[in-house]
């Protein structure tokens, strides 16, 4: 690791226990090192270079066309979305132990995977649903994920309504709810980290425009709010969190002692 990588983790790991209330606002990036593909990765990211059965995720991915080609969606959201396989990598981790020695407040997450839950974290809201949630659009009956998963073409409730996944579409509105609790949080907290995410998302820049504290970008790329940022770290979100991981046990072990 450089020597610029190095102090700003060590700046990064001073804000962290200086702060009053953080918030982690994550996206894609925290999930790859778990096997997840993102979205707008040069090469690798589901929206650039790639089509599938012909149309572009972007487009599937929106409420027009799950209402136009619901077998279709159907098909990309099992085979690229939904992997149920994925466990949570060191940075789901560090996070969920950060929160329960009270150095992180919540995650806002932009991921469906629930990959911070089941690292442990309690205080997560999934800005843009969750694959585990999935409902009957007719009856409203809730269903396991692995209906949806391992059914061919349409997964379809006992009353013959369509088993609708819990994620957001574009198009579609985020769950009140989880938009108040994030305004909330955002609203109370001093510390915002930003990490695997571009930021690009009109969600994203709406609820991180009213943020007026000190707000940190953890990525390896550029992304939309760095010119706002008081400090970026550029990096694979797996050594990131690992340094800082590293720092605040340091920190609480030498707290303890004094
Ligand atoms: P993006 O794909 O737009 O951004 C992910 C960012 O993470 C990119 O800038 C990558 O360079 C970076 N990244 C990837 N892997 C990384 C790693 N291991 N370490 C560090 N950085 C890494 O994903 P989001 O910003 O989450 O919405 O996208 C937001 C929303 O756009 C998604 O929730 C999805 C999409 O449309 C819906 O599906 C509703």
């Amino acid at each position: 690791m450089n020597e610029e990588f190095e102090r700003k983790l060590d700046e990064l790991a001073r804000l962290v226990t200086h702060a009053k209330h953080t918030v982690l606002f994550g996206g894609a990036g925290m999930s790859t090192e778990s096997g997840l593909a993102d979205f707008r990765s040069a090469v690798s990211g589901l929206y650039n270079n790639k089509e599938f059965y012909g149309y572009s995720a972007e487009r599937i991915l929106s409420r027009e066309f799950f209402e136009e080609h619901p077998e279709i969606m159907f098909n990309f959201y099992r085979t690229e979305l939904l992997n149920l396989d994925a466990r949570p990598n060191l940075a789901h981790f560090a996070l969920a132990w950060m929160e329960e020695k009270g150095m992180l407040s919540s995650i806002i997450t932009q991921n469906g995977d629930a990959l911070h839950q089941r690292a442990g974290s309690r205080k997560v809201f999934d800005l843009h649903g969750n694959v585990y949630k999935n409902t009957c659009l007719k009856c409203g009956k809730s269903h396991d994920v692995r209906r949806v998963k391992y059914c061919e073409g349409i997964p379809y409730c006992e009353c013959g309504g369509i088993i609708r996944p819990g994620i957001v579409l574009f198009g579609e509105t985020p769950d009140p709810d989880v938009i108040f609790g994030c305004v909330r949080e955002i609203a109370q907290c001093d510390l915002l980290i930003a990490a695997g995410t571009s930021l690009r998302v009109s969600s994203a820049g709406r609820l991180l425009d009213r943020f007026k504290g000190t707000l940190v970008i953890l990525n390896n790329d550029e992304t939309a709010l760095d010119d706002r940022a008081d400090l970026i770290v550029r990096g694979k979100m797996g050594e990131i969190f690992s340094a800082l991981w590293e720092r605040l046990k340091k920190y609480e072990r030498d707290t303890a002692r004094d």
